[in-house]
């Protein structure tokens, strides 16, 4: 008989060694080993020969388009690429709090109603919350809509079996555990081997399984960022828990791109999705109100006008603050360097505090340009017109170089009634939008004049 090993797996990185550690060497963690017990190596003495396949040559593989179900929550199927694919297991991720559950079952319920039979094992709550949250989003009685209170993901596949439902939503991984591991629930082993075998459930039937996983703020528990390459699609759910936006992210797609992003507000009633996310983030802009910039952002393909805040104050501590919100602090302080050695404009002592609004996070160089105009605007008290966006991505040498996708980032800018944008110079043709005119700089200087 084969024997069981265990193994000692690093919680952080999944590296597995047969003897414990302190300190992982594969990620340089401390005290992250856990020890699990694995499943039998290979077959038993005897065993029948591994003969080898037939592979088929690709010309003669047919291509089927595959099925994709639409969830009816039009902003989670655009990021999904048309809806959800049959036989694929999505994993949806994000900070505990931020809305998976509520998506999941809003999704759960429209196809309910459109009459997908959906399976939905709850780990996390009791049927009776998950009842009450159906009942506040709308979807109390969807009759295709049947709920488990199970977390042995061996039960929850042989319902599945069973029951045959179109969609399982498992939610979380985290409480899911295969009771042939002796680890504990939400350890990487167990994490591993619960979605390993809805995988099995996805591609031997046909069933598309959507599984919720919590990421801290440093990501650091075991779950999504381990199963990113076992799954198909993996969604992040982000968002600052205290604003009302939300964004969902595909970050691997196997059926799509990864180029869309769904945008939601949380409401009384569940998850709305945003049409015009723009207009919902300049929504309560300060307009004439100095350090206030307005620039356009890419989401994947979309393209996202947001406020870019700076509050420039005398400072009472040795050492000025540098605040960053939504923004990266890192990117913040080459911006006040590049503004005091370049153009001139210090900020000496004074606490520096920089914000993008409504709880979203920018993190592309593009945005630079807007942050160094409100950092200067705020510093002069001076406001820049409310007619203009800026963006542009700023060198070390005070250089502002040109961003990708100008055309859509004019296009929205000029929907929203803006009338002007400053940004670097298009290495190409202005793309000459109609109603808003693209005043190229060279560089941040003349950006500061320009906006002036
Ligand atoms: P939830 O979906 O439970 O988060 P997760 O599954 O990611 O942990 O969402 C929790 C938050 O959303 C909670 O703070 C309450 C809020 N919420 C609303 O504001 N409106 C609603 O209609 C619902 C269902 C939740
Ligand atoms: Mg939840």
């Amino acid at each position: 008989m084969a024997r069981t090993r265990t193994l000692w797996r690093c919680q952080g990185c999944g590296y597995g060694t047969p003897r414990w550690l302190g300190r992982c060497p594969d990620c340089g963690e401390f005290e992250t080993f856990v020890e699990e017990s694995v499943a039998p190596d290979g077959p038993a003495d005897g065993a029948t020969e591994v003969r080898p396949a037939a592979p088929t040559p690709i010309g003669d593989v047919e291509a089927s388009a595959e099925h994709r179900l639409a969830t009816g929550v039009e902003e989670f199927d655009r990021v999904l690429g048309g809806g959800l694919v049959e036989g694929s297991l999505v994993l949806l991720g994000g900070e505990p709090g931020i809305g998976k559950s509520t998506l999941l079952l809003q999704a759960a319920g429209a196809l309910a109603e459109a009459g997908v039979p959906v399976l939905y094992a709850c780990g996390e709550e009791s049927p009776a919350q998950v009842r009450m949250r159906a009942e506040r989003l709308g979807i109390g009685t969807a009759p295709g809509l049947s709920l488990l209170a199970e977390t042995d993901v061996a039960v929850v596949v042989a319902t599945a079996d069973a029951e045959e439902p179109r969609i399982v939503v498992v939610d979380s991984i985290q409480t899911a555990h295969d009771p042939e591991l002796t680890g504990a629930p939400g350890s990487v082993g167990q994490v591993r081997a619960a979605t390993t075998r809805l995988m099995r459930l996805a591609k031997d039937r046909g069933t598309i399984v959507l599984v919720v996983g919590h990421v801290t703020k440093e990501g650091a528990i075991a779950g999504p960022r381990v199963l990113e390459h076992i799954v198909d699609t993996v969604l992040y759910f982000e968002g600052d828990r205290d604003h009302a936006f939300r964004v969902v992210r595909a970050v691997t797609n196997r059926f799509g791109s990864v180029s869309e992003i769904g945008v939601f507000e949380m409401g009384e009633d569940g998850l709305k999705g945003v049409g015009s996310p723009s207009s919902f983030l300049i929504a309560d802009r300060p307009e004439g109100a100095a350090g206030s910039v307005v620039t356009v952002a890419m989401e994947g393909s979309r393209p996202l006008l947001v406020e870019v805040q700076a509050l420039v104050s005398p400072s009472y501590l040795e050492t000025p603050r540098r605040l960053a919100n939504g923004v990266d602090r890192g990117r913040l302080l080459q911006v006040l360097a590049v503004l005091e050695q370049r153009a001139g404009r210090s900020v000496g002592s004074s606490d520096v505090y920089a914000s993008v609004t409504g709880g979203v996070r920018v993190s592309e160089p593009a945005c630079d340009l807007a942050l160094a105009v409100a950092v200067a605007s705020a510093v002069s008290e001076e406001p820049i017109d409310p007619r203009t966006v800026v963006f542009g991505e700023l060198g070390l040498a005070g250089e502002v170089r040109p961003v990708p996708h100008l055309g859509a980032r004019l296009t929205e800018a000029a929907q929203l009634g803006f009338e002007r944008a400053v940004s670097g110079r298009p290495r190409g043709d202005d793309p000459g939008v109609a109603g808003i005119r693209l005043a190229g700089v060279r560089d941040l200087a003349e950006a500061l004049a320009t906006t002036k």
